[in-house]
């Protein structure tokens, strides 16, 4: 098998679902007059101790399963291959606490968040933390499993039924309800700018913003501070292309409660107008 340098003007793009960003992704590349090969990582076969065809190979991770795309990251980079996001991006970034801690040690605001390993002492916590809190589990996407505790019969009903779960669902990490105004901020980071931005407000009665939930998006001047704090979130998580998520608190300011790394952009060149995917395409085949 070859192990010579790959071409840096070709690119990868692997998936395990096609939505509009990745198609998006693909057609500006080709646009470009750049080669890019899209891989369904269902059809990914690795063998992990010989020389790989991916070795210097640049590759655009945006598996939507969290497992395929974590293992998959660790396995490519692993044979050699310059996959963004990387691996340690991706480990810290796909688990909210995992972020929080990093974000909260490097001086970024947080939402305030205890978390417990037991049903028990998570109803002790939320007595001592109040209500209303809001239940997350550590890893997961879309809104899904995030509930809003307002009393503590809500919390023992939502925590008796975690405890049938999977045992990710047993470690409790509870965050305060932010009083913010009913939206909250995608930023898009790329490389070392931020290069839009959209406020997300909730669709239906729902509080969550997401636009998996119907959410609704408008364009968000970036300011510095905006731009300071999104810039220095990416970095701390070893962010190349990256979703940062902020509300603005009425206590704290600006908060960031996520860091998306494989995130979607369809609304936010929608409503802003920016072409992120070309923006993606240029740095990528930039990266080293
Ligand atoms: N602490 C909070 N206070 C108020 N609203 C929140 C809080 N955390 C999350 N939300 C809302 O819920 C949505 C989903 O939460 P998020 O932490 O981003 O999880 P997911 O990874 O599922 O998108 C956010 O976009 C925001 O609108
Ligand atoms: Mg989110």
């Amino acid at each position: 098998m070859t192990t010579e340098r790959k071409n840096t003007t070709s690119l990868i793009l692997l998936y395990d679902n096609i939505r509009w960003e990745e198609k998006a992704i693909y057609e500006a590349a080709r646009k470009k007059g750049i080669e890019i090969k899209n891989i369904d990582c269902k059809d990914l076969i690795l063998d992990l101790n010989n020389p790989s065809e991916y070795l210097d190979q640049t590759i655009l991770q945006r598996s939507v399963s969290y497992f395929k795309s974590l293992h998959s990251t660790a396995a490519l980079e692993g044979l050699g291959a310059k996959v963004i996001n990387p691996l340690d991006t991706a480990i810290v970034c796909g688990n909210k606490l995992f972020t929080h801690m990093k974000l909260k040690n490097a001086g970024i605001k947080t939402p305030k968040v205890i978390t417990a390993f037991s049903a028990e002492s998570a109803l002790n916590a939320l007595n001592k933390f109040g209500y209303p809190t809001i239940i997350k589990p550590t890893i997961g996407s879309w809104g899904r499993l995030i509930a809003l505790l307002k009393d503590s019969d809500a919390a023992k009903a939502v925590i008796e039924d975690r405890e049938h779960m999977f045992p990710l669902y047993h470690v409790y990490y509870l965050e305060e309800f932010v009083d913010r105004p009913p939206r909250d901020i995608r930023a898009i980071v790329v490389g070392d700018s931020v290069v839009a931005a959209i406020y997300r407000y909730s669709g239906g009665n729902s509080w969550k913003t997401n636009m998996a939930l119907g959410g609704r998006a408008e364009a968000c001047h970036i300011t510095k501070e905006l731009e300071d704090i999104c810039l220095k979130s990416t970095k701390i998580v070893g962010g190349k292309i990256v979703g940062v998520d902020l509300m603005e608190s009425s206590r704290d300011g600006l908060v960031v409660h996520e860091v998306n790394n494989t995130t979607e952009f369809k609304n936010t060149v929608k409503v802003t107008g920016i072409a992120i995917q070309e923006i993606i395409v240029d740095y990528s085949i930039k990266y080293n």
